[in-house]
C-alpha cells in the first residue's frame, strides 16, 4: 500500500460511532432509541422557506450564481449583520456558503501557511480539529476555566511566533459557554498585539440564555477595514432548523481576507446553491420564528438540565447554545463504558466527550501521527437538548437512574 495521504491521517468524528450503536441498537430490538446525542432540533424550518425553494426551482432560477453568492441576498445579510449583530460591513466581505461547515473549512484554507499554528478551545466541536488540521494549520489547545469559559490568561499562554490565528465560538458546542465582552476585548488586544486572525463561529447565535449575544466582530466595527481582523460564520441550520438545506455564511473583514476565500470558494463550490439562496432570503425575514425556537430550546434547559446539576452531573446550566457537557466521574466508570452500558440497558444516546478533547500528535514534517483524548476529558459526556420536550425529560429520567444504579453498584456497569 501506498504512502497515507494527510487527510487518511485525520481521525474520524466521534459522532460517527456514536450515531452508528444508537443506530445498530434501534435495529437490532425494533425500539426507538433516545437520542441525547444528535443536535437535531425538534422544531421545523418555516414553512415559507420551503415554498421559497419551491418555487425558484419551478421558476427555473437555477443558474450558477458567483462563489460569494447572490448580491440580492449578501445585501439582506449585510443589513442583517448591523441590525442584528452590530457588525458594520457590506456585501462585498459576505459570502454564502453551504452550511457554516463549509465556509469554516474555507476560512481555515484561506488564512493557514505550512507551520502556522491556530489557537482553539480545549473541547471543541470535532469538525472545528478536523478541518483546523486539514487546512494545514497546527492546533495548539487553549484551557478553559469555570463553566469552560475560555480565560484570556490561557489564550496568552498558548502564543508563540508561529501562531497565526485563534478559533472562537460562542455560544460554544460542545460546552454551551458564552463568551463574555471583557474576554473577547482582551482576546482582541491580544490578537492585535501578535497579528493574529481571528475566527468567530457563531453558529448558536440565537441561543444565548443569561444577557445578549456579542458578536464579535462588532468590537472593531469602528475599525477601518484593513486594520479588521475578525471573521465570522453564522448558519441557518440552529435558528431556524434548517440543518438540511445546508446555508450559512462567511464575513470576512477586509479586502485582502475576502480575495483569498474567494479562491478557496471558487476552487472548491463554484458557488453556492441557487434555489437555496432564495430559501435564504425568505428565512432572513423569520426573525420572530428565531426568537420563539430559541425560548422553547431555552424552556428544555431550564426544566430538565437543573435535575443533573442537583445529582452532581453538571456544574452550571450552559449559558448558551443546544448542548451541556456532565461529568459522570463519580458513577466509577468512564464516559465511554457510561455511554455504552446507557444505551444497553435504558436505549438512551449520549456522546462521550473524548472525541471534543483529541490531541494530534505529528512529525517533524507535520503529518498526524495519532490522536489521543486529553486525559481530563475521560469522564466527560456531551448531550443535547434540542430536541423534542417528552423525549429529553425520558432520556434525562433514565441517564439518572442509570447514574444512581451505577453509583450504588460502585461502578460496575
Ligand atoms: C459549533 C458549530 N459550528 C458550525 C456548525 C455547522 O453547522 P452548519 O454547517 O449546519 O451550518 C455546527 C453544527 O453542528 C456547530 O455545532
Amino acid at each position: 500500500m501506498g504512502r497515507v495521504s494527510h487527510a487518511g491521517t485525520i481521525p474520524p468524528s466521534c459522532l460517527h460511532a456514536v450515531f452508528r450503536a444508537a443506530e445498530e441498537r434501534e435495529r437490532t430490538t425494533g425500539r426507538p432509541v433516545v437520542k441525547l446525542h444528535v443536535g437535531e432540533p425538534y422544531f421545523p424550518p418555516p414553512r415559507e422557506v420551503a415554498l421559497a425553494v419551491e418555487h425558484a426551482v419551478h421558476d427555473g432560477r437555477t443558474a450558477y450564481t458567483s462563489a460569494e453568492g447572490m448580491h440580492a441576498l449578501r445585501e439582506a445579510l449585510a443589513v442583517k449583520l448591523e441590525t442584528e449583530n452590530g457588525h458594520r460591513t457590506s456585501p462585498e466581505r459576505v459570502f454564502v456558503t453551504p452550511g457554516s461547515c463549509q465556509g469554516l473549512a474555507a476560512l481555515f484554507q484561506s488564512l493557514a501557511s505550512p507551520g502556522d499554528e491556530l489557537l482553539m478551545p480545549e473541547l471543541h466541536w470535532p469538525i472545528h480539529l478536523q478541518q483546523v488540521l486539514l487546512a494545514g494549520f497546527r492546533p495548539v489547545f487553549y484551557a478553559l476555566g469555570p463553566g469552560y469559559r475560555p480565560r484570556l490568561e490561557s489564550l496568552r499562554e498558548a502564543v508563540t511566533p508561529r501562531t497565526r490565528a485563534v478559533l472562537v465560538n460562542s455560544p460554544a458546542n460542545p460546552t454551551g459557554a458564552v463568551l463574555d465582552a471583557e474576554t473577547m476585548t482582551g482576546i482582541l488586544e491580544l490578537a492585535r498585539e501578535h497579528d493574529l486572525q481571528i475566527i468567530s463561529d457563531e453558529a448558536y447565535e440565537h441561543f444565548v440564555y443569561e444577557g445578549e449575544h456579542l458578536s464579535f466582530a462588532s468590537l472593531e466595527s469602528g475599525l477601518p477595514e484593513e486594520e479588521r481582523r475578525v471573521s465570522s460564520t453564522f448558519t441557518f441550520s440552529k435558528s431556524l432548523a434548517m440543518t438540511g438545506y445546508r446555508l450559512g455564511y462567511v464575513v470576512t473583514p477586509n479586502a485582502a481576507a475576502a480575495h483569498a476565500l474567494r479562491v478557496v470558494q471558487e476552487a472548491s463550490i463554484i458557488g453556492p446553491s441557487t434555489p437555496i439562496q432564495y430559501a435564504g432570503l425568505t428565512a432572513l425575514k423569520a426573525e420572530d420564528s428565531a426568537r420563539a425556537n430559541a425560548r422553547m430550546v431555552r424552556a428544555n434547559r431550564d426544566r430538565a438540565l437543573p435535575a443533573l446539576r442537583e445529582a452532581g452531573l453538571l456544574a452550571e446550566l450552559p449559558q448558551g447554545g443546544w448542548y451541556a457537557v456532565i461529568d459522570v466521574g463519580s458513577t466509577g466508570v468512564d464516559a465511554d463504558t457510561f455511554a455504552a452500558s446507557l444505551l444497553e440497558t435504558h436505549e438512551v444516546g449520549v456522546a462521550p466527550a473524548a472525541g471534543f478533547a483529541l490531541r494530534p500528535v505529528f512529525s517533524d514534517d507535520g503529518r498526524v501521527l495519532a490522536s489521543d483524548p486529553a486525559p481530563e476529558a475521560r469522564t466527560l459526556v456531551r448531550l443535547a437538548f434540542c430536541g423534542d420536550p417528552v423525549e429529553l425529560d425520558t432520556g434525562v429520567s433514565r441517564l439518572l437512574a442509570h447514574v444512581r444504579d451505577l453509583r450504588s453498584r460502585g461502578g460496575s456497569p
